[in-house]
């Protein structure tokens, strides 16, 4: 398990996404971390919705409430107008509700933990990982769309979702290194949003080709199974 996940993040230390909430190798060399209300920012704007959409989104909202403190303080009325676009308003108002509850209880700083963060409104199982990893490096199990598609073909799990889902968490878990969880997540993100692909994968250029069990067996591509609804 160890060696997949070394493979994996020589993969993103030469060919991670750059993304504007991420630190970048030559920062990270000197010691920087990212930053947990962008780590949250972000995480929240992505679901539902791609990269290529909340970079612009992303950028505003940081340059024009530069600490959680800052948006927490902001009318209800320009936060959703900022939002404007992004859709899945619901979002908006549990993002400011959280500021709200960081800056009234945890005096503007994010809980480190993922059962605190849990506690926090709009931050489920997936964002509460996310953040506990990527920003505390906290040895959490981040499990998206992409970890499940690419921790099936990995292990050839053919049983399908969503009954495979805690199956597909546990061969996460272990894939989990202690040291740098957080790059560790985001890498299997990107794998699985630009190389283990939904449709027509690139497992020519996949890092971790070797370990592929699915691919061994021919049936990569047709994983991860779903259940007829
Ligand atoms: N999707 C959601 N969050 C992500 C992240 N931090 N890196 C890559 N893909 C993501």
């Amino acid at each position: 398990m160890r060696e997949v996940s070394a493979r994996l993040l020589d993969w993103y230390d030469s060919a991670a996404r750059e993304m504007p909430w991420r630190v970048g190798p030559a920062d990270k060399a000197a010691g920087q971390r990212p930053d947990p209300y962008h780590v949250w920012l972000s995480e929240i704007m992505l679901q539902q919705t791609t990269v290529a959409a909340v970079t612009a989104y992303f950028r505003r909202f940081v340059s024009r409430w530069p600490t959680v403190g800052a948006l927490a303080a902001e009318a209800d009325e320009e936060v959703m107008k900022a939002w404007a676009g992004l859709g899945y308003y619901a979002r908006a108002r549990n993002l400011l509700k959280c500021a709200r509850v960081v800056v009234a209880e945890h005096g503007g700083r994010f809980p480190d933990t993922e059962a605190a963060l849990l506690t926090l409104p709009g931050i489920g199982p997936y964002t509460a990982a996310a953040i506990a990893s990527i920003a505390f490096d906290r040895q959490a199990t981040v499990l998206d769309g992409n970890v499940e598609r690419v921790m099936a073909r990995l292990h050839a799990v053919e049983e399908p979702l969503p009954d495979s889902k805690e199956a597909l968490r546990a061969l996460a878990a272990r894939h989990t290194p202690v040291l740098r969880p957080g790059d560790h997540a985001q890498a299997v993100m990107d794998l699985g949003a630009t190389i283990c692909t939904p449709r027509n994968p690139a497992c020519g250029i996949c890092p971790i080709l070797a370990d592929c069990a699915g691919r061994r067996a021919g049936i990569a591509a047709e994983l991860p199974r779903k259940r007829p609804k």
